[in-house]
This record gives C-alpha cells, structure tokens and sequence, in this order.
C-alpha cells in the first residue's frame, strides 16, 4: 500500500492542480510567512511550545541549527585566487521540529548554503527548502512527520503530501537546483536565491517513478542528466525506474527493472555504455515499521547483487551478479571497456549505520563498519559468470569519495575521499573522544595506485570535499578542494577549507570563517559561476 501522492499529470498547469499540490501551495504561503514573520502571530491552538528537550541526533553531533543566514564577505584568511568563481552547495538535515523519539540523524528538513566565491571574495547564504513536509509543518507550528521513512508514524493530515526532506544531496540541472531525497522527486531552488521553485520536480511530468535518488550522474559529452528511483512504484515495491533526460529537462529514455530484494540502492554508476546498482543488505522491513520502527534495517542473511544493465536499452538484459554481505553507500567513479563494466565505492563488511538496527540482533561493529575504495567488476561477455568481481584498492579508510566530477560515466583516473589518518596524533586537548575524526583528504591516483594526503591537524573533522577545477581545461584532478572543517576545540564552529590539488601535503590556500557552528552536510556541489544565472 503506497500513500505517495498520485503523479501531476502536467507541471505548474493551475488547471489539473491535484489535492496534494493544493495543499502544499496552502500551506507553502502560510509556512513562508510564518518563517519570515509577515503573518499575525497566531499559533495554533493544538501545537505546543517548541522545546527541543534533549540534543537531537545529528550528523557529527551537530545540533539543530535551526537559522537561515546571509553573510554578506564572509571572513576570509589566506587568500583565494582570482580563477575560482563559482558556487558551492551544501546540504544536510536540520531539525525544524524536534523529532520523535529514536528517530535518526537522517530524518531532519533540508538545510541548503551556498558560498558563492568571486574575486577573493566570499558571500554566504542559506535557506531551508520548501517542501510540503516543511510547509505544512511550519503551518501547524508542530512536527506532523513521525519516523525516519516510516508513513505509519504520521500525522493523519498530512497522508497526501510528500515526505521528501530534500536533505541528502544537491545538483544544478538546467539553471536550477535540485534538492535531493531518495524517497521523493526532487525540489527545484533558484541558484542565486535559493527560493524554492518547484516543491515535487518530475521533469515536466516525464519521470514517471514516485521517488528519486539522491545520486543522479552527469554525462558531460552529451549534456545528459541519468538517474533513477527505487521503490519507484511506491512504499516497499521492488521496482527500479532508471532514465535519462536532457540538459532541458526532457525525459528522453527510461526503463523499468526489478530489484533482487526490497532495500536501500543509495547510489549507482553509469558509464558510456551500462547502468550498474548495488543492493546491499539495508532491506527495507515493513513489520518493524507498522511497529514504529524506520524503514531498514540490516538483514546479514542476504548477499550484495551487483546488477548490469545497457544505457538506453530496454532493461530485460539487467544482470543480477551476486556478492558476500557488504556495506557500500557512494561511487567514486566507473567506466567501462567493451564488455566489462568496472565501478569504484567505499565498502565495509558490516552495516555502517549503527542507527539502523542489525536484524539479527548482532551489535554493531566500528571496524568492520570501516570502508574502504574497493573496484568491483564484470565481464559481461561471459555468459556463465554468476558472481562480481571485488578488489581492495587502498589501505586508507574512508567514506564520501568522489571524482572531478566532468569525468562521471567516462574512464577517470583521480579520486578524492575524506579519510581517517590513524598515525596522526590526537590532541589531548580533546580528551576522551569517543571517534578518531575524520581528519583528512586523500587524493588517490588510480594510474598507479599512488595517494597524497591533506592532514588538516588533530582539532578539526572535515566533511565531504566537491573538486573545483583550476580552469574550464585543466587536467584531470588538477585544481581544488572545499569542504567544511569543524573545529573540535571551538564547539565545532565551522570553516570552508580550499586546498590546492597540487599541494596536498600543505595548508589549505584559505579559509572561510564562519561564526557559528552550521548543520553538518551530507553532500555537496560545485557550480563554476559563468554557468550561473545572473544575479
Ligand atoms: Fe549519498
């Protein structure tokens, strides 16, 4: 049983308005005044005064941020160079309401920032997207969503609108933003703004699954935009709707599979000629929902499938390729080479998320949650293969790795993945932590399995880094690095770090202070500024 909204048959056409868009256009003015304080104050009489009684769970610890910001030249030291214009995004969760009990991190509204970088000079400014989720909440001046993907716990007012947090990850598409969770089509934001465009984005009505993933991929030779939704038919449905749309928006290839078992399929790869998904364990389990519980849990009983499908085809050649229990969230890169298709993601042998709960009862495990770049492959053309390749790359363990990103679908060569340097010493000013931060970029150069490495010192965690190239042609990997530094000793205040690609081993060209603690993100995006709207 799915209670997703049914699919607008036309976008933005006041006339075949449905219920549910009605809805969160009602509700999108009565929450965009609440927030901006233009409404008469006139709380609700069943909403009760907001206390976060205890510290939410949140990424790194962070706790709700909860302020929409402009910062207009931002404090910077060092010194930017004058090619690096452009913008980077960032998105991750940030309470609006505090949560229900034992929800997880994962669970908070969208919060999206821009550093908008030009000439040396640093502007910042963030907003939480609109979606129907926020917007009826912020009406209702209450939490109206109840657990992590778990429709069951909701409130019944809001059985018609989407769930979508918008708080996993963010890309520019078409001179717009899109707002990515995996359980939702996307919300479209103006790149300058950030204002809210579009709160349920399906391409004009062309993408036809009932969720999104928050890791669509980029040909940058055909100006493609490839992606795909699981659970695409709704709640607990085995359905994968994979497809292609061009730089205008206009779905111009799709295909329906189905997928080993019901679960998580975080990421997938594409290369010039193939589609590949993983299906790791993180199996969706429907009684533990109906009994309060969110969406997965990890079930050590079930292989990884690695499936291989042609780009553009119809999908009745997917392939289902079977593996050992392994965790993987995030693709570096892939390619393939003829018939063989070869895709590169951190992997660990256990769940890696201690808030979804292991099945069968065994406690979660920090090392053999630990991932590492591992290279899994197959050669199609051998028609009695039955399981994947899997090679270990590199020592280093990590998570979040990517790639300069004008190499996705095409053979790469260098990679980028905050690590965890174990030789480093802790600062005993930070006393007993309870986690080795991540402390470090590794760059890794595939041609011959050489890293290097930016140490940021023992007092900060970093968080994902996007690749900035030194200019529209410059080779593969050569540019920059930004990404948000935590500083442990200052209550996590947070700076954006650029460091030099060529330079590695020093300090980071500059840093952008920020004067507050911000959400932590999930992902992030760099967008170079001549391909930016006007402000
Ligand atoms: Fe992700």
């Amino acid at each position: 049983m799915s209670r997703k909204p049914k699919q607008p048959k036309k976008e933005n056409n006041g006339a075949s308005m449905n219920r549910r868009r009605f809805i969160g256009t009602l509700a999108a003015a009565a929450g965009t005044s609440a927030l901006a304080g233009a409404a008469p104050f006139a709380p609700t009489a069943s909403a009760e005064t907001v206390h976060f009684t205890s510290n939410p769970p949140g990424l790194g610890g962070a706790g709700p941020f909860r302020s929409e910001c402009d910062i207009h030249d931002c404090d910077v030291e060092g010194e930017i160079p004058s090619n690096i214009d452009g913008a980077f995004y960032r998105v991750g969760p940030d309470w609006q309401y505090p949560p229900m009990a034992g929800n997880i991190p994962f669970d908070g509204e969208g919060h999206v920032s821009m550093f908008r970088i030009s000439n040396g000079h640093v502007d910042f400014k963030s907003r939480y997207p609109r979606t129907q989720r926020f917007k009826a909440q912020a009406a209702a001046r209450k939490r109206l969503f109840g657990m992590y993907r778990n429709h069951f716990t909701d409130d019944p007012s809001v059985a018609k609108l989407s769930r979508g947090t918008a708080n996993t990850h963010i890309a520019y598409y078409n001179q717009k933003l899109l707002a990515f969770k995996e359980d939702s089509p996307p919300v479209m934001m103006d790149p300058i703004t950030l204002e809210t465009v579009d709160d349920y984005y399906t391409f004009g009505g062309g993408m036809k699954s009932l969720t999104h993933s928050a890791h669509p991929k980029f040909d940058h030779g055909t100006g493609e935009i490839i992606s795909y939704g699981y659970e695409a038919k709704g709640f607990a449905t085995d359905d994968i709707y994979v497809f292609s749309a061009n730089a205008k928006g206009k779905v111009t290839w799709e295909a329906w599979v189905k997928a080993p078992y019901v679960g998580m399929i975080h990421d997938f790869a594409v290369s010039k000629d193939y589609v590949a998904f993983l299906a790791i364990p993180m199996a969706t389990n429907v009684e533990r929902m109906k009994q309060g519980q969110v969406h997965f849990a990890w079930d050590s009983s079930l292989p990884t499938w690695f499936g291989v499908m042609r780009r553009g085809g119809d999908g009745k050649d997917l392939k289902w390729f079977k593996g050992p229990e392994r965790c993987a969230t995030h693709v570096m890169g892939a390619f393939s080479d003829g018939n063989k298709m070869y895709v590169d993601m951190d992997m660990a042998l256990k769940n890696q998320f201690p808030f979804f709960p292991n099945l069968h009862g065994e406690p979660y495990d920090p090392k053999a949650a630990s991932g590492y770049l591992h290279r899994l492959s197959v050669d199609l053309s051998k028609k009695d293969v039955t399981d994947y390749n899997m090679e270990k790359l590199y020592p280093q363990s990590g998570a979040l790795p990517r790639q300069d990103d004008r190499y996705q679908t095409i053979p790469y060569r260098i990679g980028f993945m905050p690590t965890s340097n174990p030789t480093k010493p802790l600062s005993p000013k930070l006393g007993n932590v309870a986690f080795r931060p991540t402390n470090s970029y590794t760059k890794f150069d595939h041609a011959n399995r050489t890293t290097t490495e930016f140490w940021i010192g023992d007092d900060s965690s970093l968080q994902e880094c996007c690749f900035v190239p030194r200019s529209k042609d410059a080779a593969e990997g050569d540019g920059y690095l930004v990404g948000v530094a935590n500083r442990l000793l200052e209550g996590g205040r947070a700076d954006l770090i650029i460091v030099d690609t060529q330079y590695m081993e020093g300090q980071p060209i500059a840093k952008v202070r920020l004067p507050f603690r911000s959400y932590s993100q999930v992902h992030g995006w760099w967008v170079p500024g001549d391909t930016l709207p006007k402000a």
